[in-house]
């Protein structure tokens, strides 16, 4: 894989918050990798990606159907995805308006959630958050661009 030198390896989109946006970003991510050459990342960052923005909206709260009534809309926010390669990895953030940190949990045989996190743990190579100026935080991970 190769990483050309001084090309912007950054896309950053803006969803409203609602289950829809997490098929959108995923989409988004299968395009992006497959426009920057990185083809054998995509169904790992697939995986990051949902994990990711489906908990950003879960937090994000407002609209929670696939098809809002108009009286809804007022409760619009949005959520937003970056992929950006950063030296030997590429980063997946995601910020949303709460500001609430992730919690990662050890979920047992039985439990119904809590796996989103330990998912991402496993998989990634690190992950994070962070809150940046404004409101809101990033949840954000990173994989080894030569991940298998
Ligand atoms: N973006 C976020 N904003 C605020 N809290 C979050 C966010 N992401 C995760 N959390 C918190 O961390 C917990 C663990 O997240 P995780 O994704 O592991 O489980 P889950 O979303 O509850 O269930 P699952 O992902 O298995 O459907 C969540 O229940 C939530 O309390
Ligand atoms: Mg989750």
């Amino acid at each position: 894989m190769n990483v050309v030198p001084g090309f912007a390896y950054v896309r950053t989109v803006r969803y409203v918050a609602m289950p829809t946006a997490v098929g959108c970003a995923r989409r988004e991510a299968v395009q992006c990798l497959r426009d920057w050459g990185m083809a054998h990342l995509i169904e790992t960052t697939e995986l990051l990606v949902s994990e990711l923005v489906t908990n950003a909206v879960n937090a994000t709260g407002g609209i929670t159907t696939r098809t809002p009534r108009y009286t809804e809309l007022r409760r619009l926010r949005s959520v937003v995805l970056q992929l950006r390669v950063e030296d030997d990895a590429l980063r997946v953030s995601v910020w949303d308006s709460d500001p609430g940190p992730p919690m990662l949990r050890r979920p047992g045989p039985d439990a119904e959630g809590g796996r989103g996190l330990y998912l991402v743990d496993m998989i990634s190579r690190r992950w994070g958050h962070y809150r940046p100026a404004g409101t809101g935080k990033v949840v954000w991970c990173e994989l080894a661009l030569d991940a298998a």
